[in-house]
């Protein structure tokens, strides 16, 4: 085909010599882009369906086109395909093989197509599954956490702000915080899916096609909503890669700062949960040690995940439309962060749902550092109807006193505290509890087990509509 036999049989026209070996080595794709040959394979038989039913080709092409692209996908599902990096990309591997395997109505094909739009769809279709796999993944692990949510929604715990104890609240509440995050993440994946749901093929080069194509036809066969509006736009665009991967960032950042708690309360000093053994590992040196090499994992592949969101929006940063070769590095930064992203949920799951919870040394920590010393100024306001500020003073000289004494707030002697003011009684003791604190904290979205309770309901609720 091409003038010489190292010319590329694809565009060879016009070249006389074939690239340098360091051009072919920067130019080719193929090492990366191969994954996308399912996509690639169903992009072309859409096409060609779709050029057939146009009178574009024949009923006779058409179907040589169909047998050697189901050979083709065969033969790579068999790994007896020999990809070559003369061919550059997956596109061109795929329709080199077509033509040995069919002959010349191989050469039909890509009527009214380019590469351009081509990757675009495959990138598209690829980005889609991965974001409905992500989808599945972070309805598992909401799941895990509503589970954990229910059985504790009064076990109590310190919570913690600054990592400084502030005040009592409940295991249940915490992992429900986590429900909410995850949920966002969720519904981001939902809305990227919704947007990016629309069909780049027909945009061709950048400017469509003369041919009397059929572009709501190859969506429709493709699973798109529907065709996209602007060719222009159509090939120059990567928003959907780019949303994946914001999406991703957001989501592994979650996932790192749950990660990083867990590997807190794991700590022999916190003691608040236990690690199955399924998913942490021990020491070679030191016996006793169980370490939360899974937790710690993922808070360090978060790094590759914010990595491949500034990857790309850098390689898009500046570029004139429509498309230029920059976009061919798009791949792998998403490629590689969906991997990661899968990992990450995956065995945060399985962290949750096998983690044992320590309730007695939550329950010890959750009374300490004078957590409950607002419950105190609350009670000053309400019972002995003190402006609060005056009751945050009055509250602060009761931990004085007890931190002198070397005691909880509540094991100190009613007549220090009437010392410190005259209008507190013997009902103080009863916010001074733990238990009494978080129960009290009824407000729509508080700590109080029964309002845990009812979030838990009403997001399996929200859980199962969608
Ligand atoms: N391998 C290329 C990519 O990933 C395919 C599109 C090539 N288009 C072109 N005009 N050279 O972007």
């Amino acid at each position: 085909m091409g003038n010489s036999d190292t010319s590329n049989q694809m565009w060879g026209g016009r070249f006389a010599s074939g690239p340098d070996r360091i051009m072919e080595a920067i130019n080719a794709s193929i090492d990366f882009d191969r994954v996308l040959y399912a996509q690639d394979i169903a992009g072309s038989k859409a096409h060609a369906a779709m050029l057939a039913e146009t009178g574009i080709i024949s009923a006779e092409d058409h179907d040589k086109i169909v047998h050697g692209l189901n050979t083709i996908l065969s033969e790579i599902e068999a790994g007896t395909f020999e990809f070559s990096a003369k061919l550059e990309d997956i596109h061109m591997n795929v329709e080199s093989r077509l033509a040995e395997l069919i002959g010349p109505a191989a050469g039909r094909l890509h009527t009214a197509r380019s590469r351009n739009d081509q990757v675009a769809v495959d990138f598209r279709l690829w980005v889609k599954e991965e974001l409905q796999k992500t989808h599945a993944a972070l309805t598992r692990l909401i799941e895990a956490f509503l589970d954990k949510a229910e059985q504790h929604a009064a076990t109590v715990m310190p919570g913690f702000t600054h990592l400084q104890t502030a005040q009592p609240v409940t295991f249940g509440h915490h992992c429900m915080a986590y429900v909410e995050m995850f949920t966002r993440d969720r519904s981001r994946v939902a809305d990227a899916i919704e947007r990016l749901d629309e069909c780049p093929l027909g945009a061709a080069a950048l400017a469509g096609t003369g041919f009397p194509i059929d572009r709501h036809m190859t969506a429709k066969a493709l699973g798109f909503r529907e065709p996209t509006r602007n060719s222009i736009d159509t090939v120059s665009d990567r928003d959907f890669a780019l949303e994946f991967l914001s999406l991703a960032a957001i989501c592994a950042v979650h996932l790192s700062r749950l990660a990083e708690e867990i590997v807190i309360w794991s700590t022999p000093q916190f003691g608040f949960v236990r690690l199955s053994d399924a998913f942490s590992t021990g020491s070679s040196i030191m016996p006793q040690k169980k370490n939360p090499d899974a937790a710690e994992l993922i808070r360090a592949k978060t790094g590759r995940i914010n990595g491949a969101l500034v990857t790309l929006l850098t390689v898009m940063k500046g570029l004139p439309l429509a498309y230029s070769k920059d976009m061919q590095e798009d791949k792998e930064a998403v490629f590689d962060a969906a991997g990661t992203l899968d990992l990450m949920i995956a065995a945060m799951t399985g962290m949750v749902r096998d983690m044992e919870i320590n309730t007695a040394a939550m329950k010890k920590a959750a009374g300490a550092g004078f957590s409950t010393a607002t419950d105190l100024a609350d009670w000053l306001v309400r019972e002995a109807g003190l402006p609060f500020r005056e009751a945050h003073h009055v509250t602060g000289r009761a931990v004085a006193l007890a931190e002198e004494k070397k005691c909880g707030l509540e094991k100190l002697a009613l007549e220090d505290l009437q010392a410190i003011h005259p209008a507190i009684t013997d009902g103080i003791f009863s916010v001074l509890s733990v238990a009494n604190s978080v129960k009290s904290r009824t407000s729509y979205g508080g700590t109080a087990p029964a309002q845990v309770r009812r979030q838990v309901k009403a997001a399996r609720k929200r859980m199962a509509k969608k």
